[in-house]
């Protein structure tokens, strides 16, 4: 039975890596599973993870516009704007008419990747979905709300259905505000991949992720049921579990507070007791950690610091496997990568890869 696995890499903190995160993600998984089809997702706006995928830099990026700039186009907008216009209980539009060619911008991208990607349309069209979900409901069976959360978890069966005889595995990169596009960037997914820092400001991120999943206890006499969490309960709707936390070891955090571990004890903490309190907050991984350093090993992996490397990777929307050490053109300048470097971050990419 063909199987589908959906990642959301979601953290309500920005510049965390989640779209770096994303692109190596999915390419090195693609990579490593060329049987199966893997679908990105870029439900944010600044379209970072798109850009990569689609060349890198500013060749990425006017792929990225030129997706954003058809009539119909052929990005998230293109897809969210059809199926609101169409209806609820309308067939849905074929998904495979709004998904980008990477590969034929793109050739280092392997060919069982597909991108429905990002558009910065998204933002001021925000306004238009959240009226839509908030319509009033004409009849009893008619759930606006639940129905605009779920087009893009509709939207990947639909997607499944075309290639039957394929696993699916989508990765759905998300904006740090919790805004309506990232509720659908949530209910679309199963298992959440969170980059956290070694920061403290991390260790706080961390509990509002809880209170916008699950909702505040107690729930606040007003605000409490508008909540995204109390309407996504109050539809039976699935809200995705933590699988892993990615220690994301930016430069800055480097040294002091790189700390050696994935995560900074604080985050830690944090994590574990929410864990303690209600393991259905995370997947089952078939082991109950029942200390906290069987929680980091469970459930956190670092990336370790992708420095030049990552740069010209980002920069050429290479994947690491694809990036040989030696000089490379970004912004007008010449740029040495190491290739021991680079195969530092690719192993760095496959202890995560290990743990999806
Ligand atoms: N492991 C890493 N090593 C070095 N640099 C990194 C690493 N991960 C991310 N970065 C860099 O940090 C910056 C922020 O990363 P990224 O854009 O992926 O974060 P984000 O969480 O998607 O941000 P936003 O919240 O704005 O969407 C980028 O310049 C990226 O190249
Ligand atoms: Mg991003």
């Amino acid at each position: 039975m063909q199987n589908i696995e959906r990642y959301v890499i979601w953290n309500n903190k920005g510049g965390v890596g989640k779209s770096t995160i994303t692109f190596h993600a999915a390419t090195r998984y693609a990579e490593l599973n060329p049987d199966k089809k893997v679908l990105v997702i870029d439900l944010c706006p600044q379209a970072n993870s798109s850009m990569m995928l689609l060349g890198g830099g500013t060749v990425g990026e006017q792929h990225v516009l030129n997706l954003c700039t058809l009539a119909t186009p052929r990005t998230v907008v293109g897809y969210l704007s059809t199926v609101i216009a169409n209806g609820a209980g309308a067939s849905l539009p074929d998904p495979l008419n709004y998904l980008a060619q990477i590969n034929s911008v793109n050739p280092t991208i392997p060919e069982n990747l597909l991108l429905l990607c990002g558009d910065g349309n998204l933002e001021p069209m925000a306004p238009a979905v959240t009226g839509a979900a908030n319509a009033p409901s004409l009849t009893p069976t008619m759930q606006p709300w639940k129905w605009v959360h779920q087009i893009f978890r509709e939207m990947i069966a639909s997607v499944a259905s075309k290639f039957p005889e394929n696993d699916v595995t989508v990765f759905i990169d998300t904006n740090p505000s919790f805004a309506i596009y990232t509720e659908l960037a949530i209910s679309a997914g199963d298992k959440l991949i969170v980059p956290v820092n070694a920061d403290d400001s991390s260790r706080v991120a961390t509990n509002a992720l809880f209170i916008l999943l699950h909702g505040q206890t107690p729930p606040h006499p007003i605000y409490g049921s508008w909540t995204y969490a109390a309407k996504a309960a109050s539809f039976g709707m699935i809200v995705p579990q933590i699988h892993v936390i990615v220690g994301n070891r930016l430069t800055q955090y480097e040294g002091a507070a790189g700390a050696f571990s994935a995560l900074s004890d604080a985050t830690a903490d944090t994590l574990y007791h929410a864990y303690c309190s209600t393991p259905t907050y995370f997947t089952n991984r078939g082991i109950s950690p029942t200390n906290i350093h069987d929680f980091r090993e469970t459930y956190s992996v670092a990336l370790r610091d992708f420095n030049t490397a990552g740069v010209v990777a980002a920069h050429l929307g290479r994947p690491l496997s694809q990036l040989s050490g030696g000089y490379h053109p970004v912004h007008g300048h010449s740029i040495q990568v190491n290739s021991e470097r680079v195969a530092e971050c690719q192993r760095a990419v496959d202890s995560l890869i290990r743990m999806i």
